[in-house]
C-alpha cells in the first residue's frame, strides 16, 4: 500500500466516523425534542446514587440516631413528598436523652416527635427549607455536608427541612415543572402552617436545579395578597434559564450538550419550542425584586458560585445578578454602571474571589464568586455557614 493510498483510507475513515457522530447527535437532538426524554435530561432523577442505603436510616448517611425525622409532606396533588428534618448538633446533644427514647424509622405523625417540639417551641429558631438540584435524593453526594454548612452558624437554633420532588428518592410520581414547584411549595406551607414558623425566621437554599425553584418559590409568594417574604434566599450555581443551561452545558465540562446548535440561532430557537421545562429564572429573580421594591418589604438575595464549576458557566451567575439589579430601579441598571460600581465597591479576596453588593432601601443583593468549590463540593464549605449568618445578621 502506497503512502498514498493509506492517507486516502484514513480520511475515508475518518469522515464515516465523523458522518456517525453527525449522525447520532442529530439523533440525539430528535430524541431531546420527546418530553418524556427530556425530563430525564433535566432531572435526571433516576440516577439516584444512594441505590442500596434506606433513606429511612439516616445513620447510614452520616447522622447521629434520632437526629433526622423522616416524614412526609401533602404535596397540592395529593401524594406525600419525602422529607427529612435535620436537628443542628448543638440542640441535638442538649436532648440526647429523649431523643433516643423515640422510634426510628420513618415517621407517621412528625408533630408528635420530639424534634418537632423543638422546632415548634422555640421563638427563636431559625428554619433553612433546602432545594437540592437535579439526580440523587435528600441524602447523596455534597447534600449531607452541606445541611452540616447550613446550621454549623448556630448549631443551637437553625433546623434543616430537605425533600425529595416527585419522582426523586421515595417521593412518587414523575418530575414537572409544575409538579416539581408545587411539591417545593407545598413543603414551604406546610412549615409556615404546621410548624407556626414565621416567614421572617424561614431561609431557602437552593443549588443548581435547586436555585430555579428557589426563585420560583420567592416569587410565587411575594406575589400573594398579603405578600410573604422569607428572610433570604441562597443560591448556589444558579443558571439563567434551562435552555441557556444547555445551550452551554458540557458533559464532564467537555462534551457540549447542544453548543453545536446554539451557534445557530434559527435552529437553536426552533429547537427551543421543544423545550417544556424552562425555569426561567432572570424572569423570577427580577419579579421577585420588582415586587419587593414596590411593596417596600426587605429581601436579601445571595448568589454564590465556584470559578472552577464546570457544569454551569460563570455567566449565568454574573448575568443572573445583572438581571436582579437591573429589577431595583424603574428605570434599569445598565451592565457598564453595574461594571462601574463593581470596581469602585467590589472586593477582590485574592485566592478567595470576588464578593459583589448592591443596596437599595430595602433589598440587599450579594454575589460572591470563589476560585475553587466546584458545582457541589462548595455546598459543604464555609462560604455558605458565613452566607447563612450574614443573611440572619440582618433580620
Ligand atoms: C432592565 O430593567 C428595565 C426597567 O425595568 C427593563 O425595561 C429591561 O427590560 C430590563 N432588562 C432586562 C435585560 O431584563
Amino acid at each position: 500500500m502506497t503512502a498514498g493510498s493509506l492517507a486516502a483510507l484514513v480520511v475515508k475513515y475518518a469522515s464515516l466516523s465523523t458522518a456517525v457522530a453527525v449522525g447520532l447527535y442529530a439523533g440525539f437532538i430528535g430524541l431531546l425534542t420527546m418530553q418524556s426524554l427530556q425530563t430525564h435530561v433535566v432531572y435526571l432523577h433516576k440516577v439516584q446514587m444512594t441505590w442500596f442505603k434506606d433513606l429511612n436510616t439516616p445513620e447510614f448517611f452520616g447522622f447521629m440516631h434520632n437526629q433526622v425525622t423522616a416524614f412526609g409532606v401533602r404535596s397540592l396533588s395529593g401524594e406525600d413528598v419525602y422529607a427529612w428534618h435535620i436537628l443542628p448538633i448543638e440542640l441535638y446533644r442538649k436532648n440526647e436523652a429523649s431523643l433516643l427514647e423515640e422510634p426510628s424509622g420513618f415517621c407517621p405523625d412528625i408533630t408528635a416527635r420530639k424534634a418537632f417540639a423543638l422546632l415548634h417551641d422555640d421563638p427563636e429558631a431559625i428554619l433553612i427549607i433546602h432545594m437540592h438540584g437535579a439526580a440523587g435524593t435528600v441524602g447523596s453526594g455534597y447534600r449531607v455536608p452541606n445541611y452540616r454548612a447550613l446550621s454549623a452558624g448556630n448549631p443551637n437554633k437553625i433546623h434543616v427541612i430537605t425533600f425529595d420532588y416527585r419522582g426523586f428518592g421515595r417521593s412518587k410520581g414523575t418530575p414537572t415543572g409544575h409538579g416539581v414547584l408545587e411539591d417545593a411549595i407545598s413543603v414551604v406551607q406546610w412549615a409556615i402552617g404546621v410548624t407556626q414558623m414565621p416567614p421572617s425566621r424561614i431561609l431557602i437554599f437552593g443549588q443548581s436545579l435547586g436555585t430555579a425553584v428557589n426563585l420560583a418559590v420567592a416569587e410565587h409568594f411575594s406575589l400573594q395578597s398579603p405578600p410573604i417574604v422569607f428572610s433570604g434566599h441562597v443560591l448556589v450555581a444558579p443558571f439563567l434559564d434551562a435552555p441557556t443551561l444547555m445551550a452551554t452545558y458540557r458533559i464532564a465540562g467537555t462534551i457540549p450538550l447542544l453548543g453545536p446548535i446554539a451557534r445557530f440561532p434559527v435552529l437553536f430557537n426552533y429547537l427551543k419550542q421543544y423545550l417544556v421545562h424552562k425555569w426561567s429564572s432572570t424572569d423570577r429573580i427580577a419579579r421577585y425584586v420588582h415586587a419587593n421594591e414596590a411593596n417596600s418589604l426587605p429581601y436579601r438575595i445571595t448568589i454564590i458560585y465556584a470559578e472552577d464549576d464546570f457544569d454551569v458557566p460563570s455567566t449565568h451567575s454574573q448575568d443572573l445578578f445583572w438581571h436582579a439589579v437591573n429589577a431595583t430601579k424603574a428605570t434599569g441598571v445598565s451592565r457598564g454602571e453595574l461594571e462601574q460600581v463593581k470596581l469602585e465597591g467590589g472586593a477582590d479576596l485574592g485566592p478567595a474571589g470576588t464578593v459583589m453588593k448592591w443596596h437599595t432601601e430595602t433589598g440587599i443583593l450579594r454575589v460572591e464568586i470563589l476560585k475553587t468549590g466546584l458545582h457541589d463540593v462548595i455546598m459543604g464549605n464555609p462560604v455558605i455557614t458565613l452566607a447563612v449568618m450574614r443573611i440572619l445578621a440582618k433580620v
